[in-house]
């Protein structure tokens, strides 16, 4: 069975399409004062699920929205539950940045596997450590592929690439990219963020620019981040800039910062749905179905065996 995530339709239809099967949707019912109740009509005794969701803004109700369907599976008898949790909200919060805090992404994680999910797959996890601090089975995939088939086609001269990544966190990211596009030049902006206040401080680009220069980020909240290193990169004399992100978290005013920045182009991926009122002209959406859909079909391939 494919359970699928209300909030991201379009990707549920893909998906359905990509592997010609059904999709059923948890019937969610809200109370007055938000809380909620999960139901899945369907008969599942016995059966496997993949459950579809997003735990994205906001997240905490998304997870709990998760949880809740995790369970109702488990107390109707279900087999097997794989969650293709297509953004992990809190994945930044990993670790202690100043004494005294909370760990926002273990608790999460927590939260998480208490329900009772027996796998998981995420796409293009914030940190190689992600997949580490759970205790179920965990697959990581990611849309490096989708980005690097995009960049051959915008620019098939490998001579006049270069890929950047706007701060340390995402030299992994980069490295992996320019092996796909057969080696090329790489970049980072060497950024500095305020913990207190959230400042963003732009110290300088490293390593070497092309006059085509395709920047990569797991994921765009305010858009500050990207801004930085597009402004980096077009004083250094680049002459035209791509963005590509997986998750398009978009907060605030990011879809009017991104369209008014010196980038040609807007990459992101429907791992989270991005409403019309935050679809901006210089954005193209990549979908993930395909990732996603080959990784459902070993899953099930698993069961016939
Ligand atoms: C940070 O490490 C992440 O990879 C992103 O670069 C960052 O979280 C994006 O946030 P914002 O768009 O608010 O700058």
């Amino acid at each position: 069975m494919l359970i699928v995530d209300p909030n991201n339709q379009e990707l549920s239809k893909k998906l359905s399409k990509a592997l010609s099967i059904d999709i059923f949707y948890p019937e969610i019912h809200v109370f007055p004062d938000g809380e909620r109740r999960i139901r899945i009509n369907q008969n599942v005794a016995n059966k496997s699920a993949a459950i579809l969701k997003s735990i994205s803004t906001p997240v905490e109700t998304n997870l709990l929205e998760f949880c809740f369907t995790v369970d109702a599976l488990r107390r109707n008898g279900i087999n097997n539950i794989f969650g293709i949790i297509t953004y992990l909200g809190y994945s930044r919060a990993d670790h202690i940045f100043r004494v005294g805090e909370a760990v926002p992404l273990e608790v999460v994680i927590k939260i998480l596997e208490a329900s009772g999910v027996d796998k998981v797959l995420l796409i293009d996890p914030h940190s190689i450590k992600t997949p580490e601090l759970f205790h179920v089975d965990v697959q990581v995939e990611s849309a490096l592929s989708l980005f690097g088939r995009k960049i051959k086609e915008i620019e098939s001269d490998k001579n006049n690439i270069s890929v950047v990544s706007p701060d340390m966190g995402g030299i992994r990211r980069i490295k992996i990219l320019s092996r796909m596009l057969g080696g090329v030049k790489e970049a980072t902006i060497n950024k500095d963020r305020d913990l207190q206040t959230g400042e963003l401080k732009n110290l300088g680009v490293e390593g070497n620019l092309n006059s085509k220069c395709f920047i990569v980020d797991d994921m765009i909240s305010t858009g500050g981040t990207m801004t930085e290193a597009i402004d980096a990169v077009t004083e250094k004399g680049v002459e035209e800039v791509y963005v590509f992100v997986t998750h398009p978290v978009l907060s605030g005013d990011a879809p009017k910062v991104l369209q008014n920045s010196k980038a040609k182009k807007v990459f992101m991926t429907d791992t989270i749905n991005i409403p019309e009122n935050k679809r901006f002209p210089k954005l193209e959406i990549l979908s993930v179905a395909p990732i996603i859909a080959s990784k459902i079909q070993e899953w099930i391939k698993n069961f016939s065996v």
